[in-house]
């Protein structure tokens, strides 16, 4: 078969694969009112994509950063989380902390580089059997636009979400996270309440640090790398990737290797591992 025909035969079978393809959707859903919306909506017999795998979960806000990003690396296309409306949750304020967690997500998912309508929250109470399926369906719909997810085949998208997941995991953006709600409604330790903007800057700052570290971690475990090359790869100017590496070698986080003459090169150093 000659490289031509080879192409075109291999653009058709791709043609082909994508039109076979159907979303993979994973929806996790609260006990006491998506959980019981859906089965109504399974009762009362309204129609939604069969796409959707559901999962339930005691309250919405048990759904962690990290728990959505082990999903989408593990293949999700699209997660809904569905939640109790506001005010109604069984744990009180349950479900304003999973608005600010998902909020936190959602950046993570920018800094990715993936496109964070794969991600949806939606508050579905008992009695709402219908606006579940119209949920799901429209939410397909959105998905099968967007296409397959490319997490799990493309590697630079890969290392960005696992390192996303271990920004959500520092101590920085959860102590930040899991503070906000408070911090908006109740203020600060001298009542002081700050304004929503002020915090939302700060966490967007946060979240671009971490996650950048993650990365640079990320990057520099899969082999040595040097300042020049972690600036080209991750599109960051290389004063500001230097400022990272001080704090993470500050933190025992990175070794650096000088062969003589050759520009240094960092190692992440892997805790309990040699260097
Ligand atoms: S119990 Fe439903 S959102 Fe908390």
């Amino acid at each position: 078969m000659t490289e031509k025909h080879h192409t075109a035969h291999h653009g058709k079978k791709k043609a082909e694969a994508d039109k076979e393809w159907e979303p993979k959707i994973v929806g996790f859903l609260c006990n006491w009112c998506s959980y019981a919306g859906a089965d109504l909506c399974g009762v009362s017999r309204f129609q939604y994509p069969t796409n959707i795998r559901l999962v339930r979960v005691m309250c919405s806000t048990r759904v962690s950063p990290h728990i959505v990003l082990e999903v989408f690396e593990a293949g999700a296309d699209g997660i809904l989380i569905g939640g109790c409306h506001l005010n109604d949750c069984h744990y009180m304020t349950g479900n304003y902390h999973t608005e600010k967690r998902v909020n936190l997500m959602k950046r993570l998912l920018r800094e990715a580089g993936v496109d964070e309508g794969r991600l949806r929250l939606e508050w579905v109470s008992a009695s709402e059997g219908e606006k579940f399926s119209k949920v799901v369906t429209e939410f397909t719909e959105e998905i099968q636009k967007l296409g397959p997810s490319k997490i799990h085949t493309d590697d630079m998208m890969k290392a960005k979400v696992a390192a996303a997941d271990d920004a959500s995991e520092t101590f920085r953006l959860k102590a930040l996270v899991g503070k906000e709600f408070n911090l908006l409604s109740k203020g600060n330790a001298y009542g002081d309440k700050l304004d929503p903007e002020k915090l939302s800057g700060i966490i967007d700052v946060a979240t671009e640090e971490e996650f950048e570290r993650a990365l640079i971690l990320e990057l520099a475990r899969i082999r040595p790398i040097s300042v020049k090359q972690l600036g080209m790869v991750m599109e960051v100017p290389t004063d500001r990737i230097l400022r990272h590496i001080v704090l993470l070698r500050q933190n025992s986080m990175i070794a650096m290797e000088h062969p003589e003459g050759f520009t240094p090169l960092y190692k992440t150093i892997e805790i309990g591992g040699e260097q």
